[in-house]
Order: structure tokens, then C-alpha cells, then sequence
């Protein structure tokens, strides 16, 4: 038996009031929504319904909902005979793993989901209330957009949303889950929210479909080729997860409150943790190849270091070569920023400077400490990518890193080669402590460039280009492809073995922990957009 069934029956069995009467048949209408034969055509579409997914979201038990007995105020185009108690969003407050979050989820069984006047108030109400009591948004989408038949009164409900999003950005934790169609400028809502969560196959986000498309420059694509979760989550990187299915994301979304903070004012919640803060790892000893134009799994660096192996990784299938998401050391929430030498050798292109400035400022809004593993061979050449913009999207990495003040560390694995070095949080734009392991190679080029800049003549010079070559390389690598050159002039602020990295890094947040740093007074930076 579905739950509106269920409910239905528990309130019209018992004898009472005739005023309570009234209530529960109210209440029970609102329950249904559109009716069943939509919940049906709902069901039938792999897609659970708006009461259904908070009612799984939500500790059992914890949602209180507010509004539900507002309709739309609308006489056009049949509106007036057509009232749904809710207007098609259900919206409230309850708890995830004891904490207060605010919800709302829109109901497609009536209008699809579509957004009128009332229905955004709704919704501003609760992103209202989030606010003032200083609690995280969530927001379950299924709408086809703006109710058509309102016109401009629905245009305005979404500029509210979309202003209170950006009010909210950076004070409280704003989520978005993408749980069916998502289309034209409604997608700005979540396009502003801190993560976007999409469902496979289910779910879509577009400005315009696949008929506009086709109209307008002639390509024929699919929903799922143009919106789908799999696009999003690893090409146009709007998602920030690609969930299975619709338990799947609910499950991600709790996992993910879990490391967050309410609000801006609160550090992130402490999660004791079994796992030994002195625990040294050992495998780590010998993870890092000899040859150092051979890559290894960066993540397996970031198992081996953080509390129980636990890792969340946001945007996980978009620009793979850097590596970004939350853990726990010591039981503390880090957000971990990492190159991941298996893919492009871990430079820094253009979707990598993105992804990276975008979870280092999310991170520091929220006071969750960085910690930066480090193997970058520099920002990525090439054409496209100079006429990509990596000038402008580098220096947003650049300046993420620079404005962030929350504890950062980093750890130079490899290497920390050029303009990259600078970037990647080292001590001179306001890393706390920065840690090398003993293959750490700091320079401005890597051993081979190098040497073929300062010593071209020489090399066309000599007798055996190939062996004189050879010789200069070796050189320069013994010279400058270590750590230690930096460790005396104080850059680096320790040279650890690898084991010892967990039990540092520890003790270092622990160091960190009443850290005070601010900015001078300004209306705000100008991050170069
Ligand atoms: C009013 C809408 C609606 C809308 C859907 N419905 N979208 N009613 N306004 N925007 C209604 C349908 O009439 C239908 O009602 C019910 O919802 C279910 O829709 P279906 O089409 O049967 O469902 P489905 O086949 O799943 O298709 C879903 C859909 C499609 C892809 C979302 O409905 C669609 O293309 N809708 C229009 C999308 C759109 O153009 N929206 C405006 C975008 S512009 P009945 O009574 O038959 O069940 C926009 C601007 C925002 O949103 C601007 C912000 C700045």
C-alpha cells in the first residue's frame, strides 16, 4: 500500500470532531496531490513522489510541513477550477542523522511540478526560514519550470528563489537534487546552490531542449545526451554527483550533510573515529614510483591517510586530474584537494582550475580546513587551452587558494613544478605548514625542459648531444629535484617519511584549531569570473 493510501485510511477510521474531520480530509486531499492515476504514471517512471523522497531523506518521524493547505491565486486558462492543496511543492523542516535541514520537493503529480506564484513563495518561505535559524536548504526538483499559465507572476517567484539563493550562498549549506526534468532558466536555481546531485536516466537539466536545439542550429541530441546525470556529472561538471537511482541520491545527500556545517558561524561537525591518529602507513613508503614520469593512484595516498579509508569525492568524473572532496582526520571534517598523476599527469588545465577554485571556496565559506597532496607538473599547454581562457580559469584556483583562511596544509608527493607550485597552496600565499615527502621535486620546470633551456648551445655543441644531455639532466635533477633546496630556505616547513603523514597532518589541525586569520575590510574581491 503506497503511503498517501495509508494515510488515507489511518485518518478516516477513527470516530472524531467533525472540525478534525474536516482537517484530516483536507489534509488527506493535499497527501494525493495530483491523484493517483499520477502517482501511478509517476511510479510506473522509476520516480517516487515528493512525499515519498522526504519521507526517506528525513529521520523517521522528523518532517513537519508547513503549508499545505496554499493554493494558487490564478483564474487564466482554467487555473481557477483546478486548485491543488500545496500548489505542487511540499515543503518544511525536519531532521538527517539529528540535524536540522529545511526541504522542499516538488510534487510533478500536479502541473508537472511547475512553478506559480505560490509555489515559489512557498519555497522562499523555508530558504526564509533556513536563514534565520541557520540551516542547510535542500532542494528535491521535478518541475517542468515556470507555470506556464501564470505568465510573469511565476517569472518573479523564480527571481526570489534565485536572489535567495545567492543571499544564502556562503551562510547557510545549500543542496540541489535534480530528480526529474529541470529545463530553461529553472536550472539557475540549483546552477547557484553549493551541489547539484542528478539521477541517472531520470533526471535532466537544460536552458533549452532538444526542439529548441534542433530548431535553431539543426543538431539533433537526446534528453539524456544533452541533460543527463552522466553528461553533467563528467562533461558540462554542473553535477557534482550522478546517483544510480533516487534512494542512491538521498543516501549521497545525507552522507554529504554529514560533513558540513549548519551554517557559516559553526565549524564542522566532529565525528569520533576508531581509527588511530598516530596510525602510521607504511605502504605508502613504497607507493611512489622511481621514475618519475610514471603515475600512480592518488587516491590510494588519500585511503591510506584518512580516518578509516572514508572519502567522498565530489565531482568524481570531471576533470579527473585533480581530485577534490570531504574526509575526516582525527575525526575532523578536511576537504581534500589532490592531483591524480594516472590522468594527464595531473596537470592543471582549464576544468581542473575550475573544479578545484570552486571546492577550496566552498570549503573555506564553510570552515572546512584543506589539505592539499600535491604532484602537479604544471598548467597544461596547448592552444586550447590558452584559447580556453587557462589564464583567467588558473588565477581563479590562485586566488581561491590566496583568500582562503581557513587551516590549509599541504603535502608536496612529487612534484611542484613552475606556476603550478605557486597555485597549489604553498607557504608564501598562506599555507599553515607545508610537509614533503623525500620524492618532492620543487622547480620551475621539470629536469628535461630545464635543460633544454639553459643549456641548448651547449648541448648543440657537444660531441655526444644525447650522453652531454643526459649528464646535465642529472644534474639539475640532483641539484634541484628534491625537497631540500626548499626546506632550507624555509618554504617547506618539514620533510617527513611517507608513513608519517596521517599522524602530521593530525596533529596539525590540532595545532590549527583556534586559528584566527581575516581579510581586510572590502565589499568583496574580484575573482576573475
Ligand atoms: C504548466 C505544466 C508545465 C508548465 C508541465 N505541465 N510543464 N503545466 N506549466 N511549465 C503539466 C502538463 O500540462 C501536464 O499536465 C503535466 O504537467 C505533466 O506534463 P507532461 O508533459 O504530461 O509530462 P512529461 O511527458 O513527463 O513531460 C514533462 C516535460 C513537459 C518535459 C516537463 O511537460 C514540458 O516540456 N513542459 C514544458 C516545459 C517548459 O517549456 N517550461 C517552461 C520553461 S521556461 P496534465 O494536466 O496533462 O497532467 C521556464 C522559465 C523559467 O521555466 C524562468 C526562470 C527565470
Amino acid at each position: 500500500m503506497r503511503r498517501s493510501e495509508k494515510g488515507r485510511q489511518t485518518l478516516s477510521d477513527q470516530p472524531v470532531d467533525h472540525r478534525i474531520q474536516e482537517l484530516r480530509d483536507r489534509k488527506a486531499q493535499a497527501y494525493v496531490g495530483g491523484g493517483e492515476e499520477k502517482i501511478a504514471r509517476q511510479h510506473a517512471r522509476g520516480r517516487m513522489t515528493a512525499r515519498e523522497r522526504l519521507q526517506l531523506l528525513l529521520d523517521k518521524g522528523t518532517f513537519r510541513e508547513v503549508d499545505v493547505f496554499v493554493t494558487h491565486n490564478s483564474n487564466d486558462f482554467g487555473l481557477a477550477e483546478q486548485k491543488y492543496p500545496g500548489d505542487g511543492v511540499v515543503t518544511g523542516y525536519g531532521s538527517i542523522n539529528g540535524r536540522l535541514v529545511f526541504v522542499y520537493s516538488q510534487d510533478f503529480t500536479v502541473f508537472g511540478g511547475s512553478v506559480s506564484r505560490a509555489h515559489a513563495e512557498k519555497i522562499c518561505k523555508i530558504m526564509d526560514m533556513a536563514m534565520k535559524n541557520g540551516a542547510p536548504v535542500i532542494g528535491l526538483n521535478d518541475s517542468g519550470g515556470a507555470r506556464i499559465q501564470e505568465g510573469v507572476l511565476s517569472l518573479a517567484g523564480y527571481a526570489e528563489i534565485f536572489y535567495r539563493n545567492v543571499i544564502s550562498s556562503g551562510v547557510i549549506p545549500q543542496i540541489s537534487i535534480i530528480m526529474g526534468p529541470c529545463a530553461g532558466g529553472a536550472v539557475y536555481s540549483p546552477a547557484i546552490t553549493d551541489f547539484v546531485v542528478m539521477v541517472k536516466e531520470t533526471s535532466h537539466m537544460f536552458v533549452t531542449g532538444p526542439d529548441v536545439i534542433k530548431a535553431v542550429t539543426h543538431e539533433d541530441v537526446t534528453f539524456e545526451e544533452l541533460g543527463g546525470a552522466s553528461v553533467h556529472a563528467s562533461k558540462s561538471g554542473v553535477a557534482h554527483f550522478a546517483a544510480e537511482n533516487e534512494e542512491d541520491a538521498i543516501f549521497l545527500v545525507q552522507h554529504l550533510v554529514d560533513y558540513l556545517p549548519s551554517n557559516n558561524m559553526q565549524d564542522p561537525p566532529l565525528a569520533p573515529s576508531t581509527d588511530d591518529p598516530l596510525r602510521e602507513a607504511p605502504e605508502l613508503d613504497t607507493l611512489i614510483p622511481d621514475n618519475p614520469n610514471r603515475p600512480y593512484d592518488m587516491k590510494e595516498v588519500i585511503r591510506h591517510v584518512v580516518d578509516d579509508g572514508q572519502f567522498l569525492e565530489v565531482h568524481e568524473h570531471w576533470a579527473q586530474n585533480i581530485i577534490v572532496g570531504f574526509s575526516r582526520l582525527g575525526g575532523r571534517p578536511v576537504g581534500i584537494i589532490a592531483q591524480q598523476p594516472t590522468v594527464l599527469a595531473g596537470v592543471l588545465d582549464v576544468e581542473a582550475s575550475q573544479k578545484g577554485a570552486r571546492f577550496v571556496r566552498f570549503c573555506d565559506a564553510f570552515n572546512v580546513p584543506l589539505i592539499v597532496f600535491e604532484d602537479v607538473p604544471g598548467f597544461m599547454p596547448g592552444i586550447t587551452q590558452e584559447h580556453g581562457g587557462i589564464i583567467r580559469q588558473g588565477a581563479k584556483l590562485l586566488y581561491a587558494f590566496c583568500e582562503a583562511t581557513v587551516p590549509k596544509l599541504t603535502v608536496i608527493v612529487r612534484k611542484a613544478y613552475g606556476g603550478a607550485y605557486c597555485v597549489m597552496n604553498p607557504r608564501h600565499i598562506g599555507a599553515d605548514l607545508v610537509l614533503a615527502w623525500p620524492s618532492a621535486e620543487i622547480a620551475v620546470m621539470g629536469p628535461e625542459g630545464a635543460v633544454n633551456v639553459i643549456f641548448r648551445r651547449e648541448i648543440g655543441e657537444a660531441n655526444d648531444a644525447v650522453a652531454r644531455k643526459s649528464e646535465l639532466v642529472q644534474d639539475y635533477r640532483d641539484r634541484f629535484a628534491n625537497p631540500y633546496v626548499a626546506a632550507a630556505a624555509g618554504f617547506i616547513d618539514n620533510v617527513i617519511e611517507p608513513r608519517e603523514t596521517r599522524p602530521h597532518l593530525i596533529n596539525a589541525l590540532e595545532m590549527l584549531q583556534n586559528k584566527r586569520e581575516s581579510l581586510p575590510p572590502k565589499k568583496h574581491g574580484n575573482i576573475p569570473l
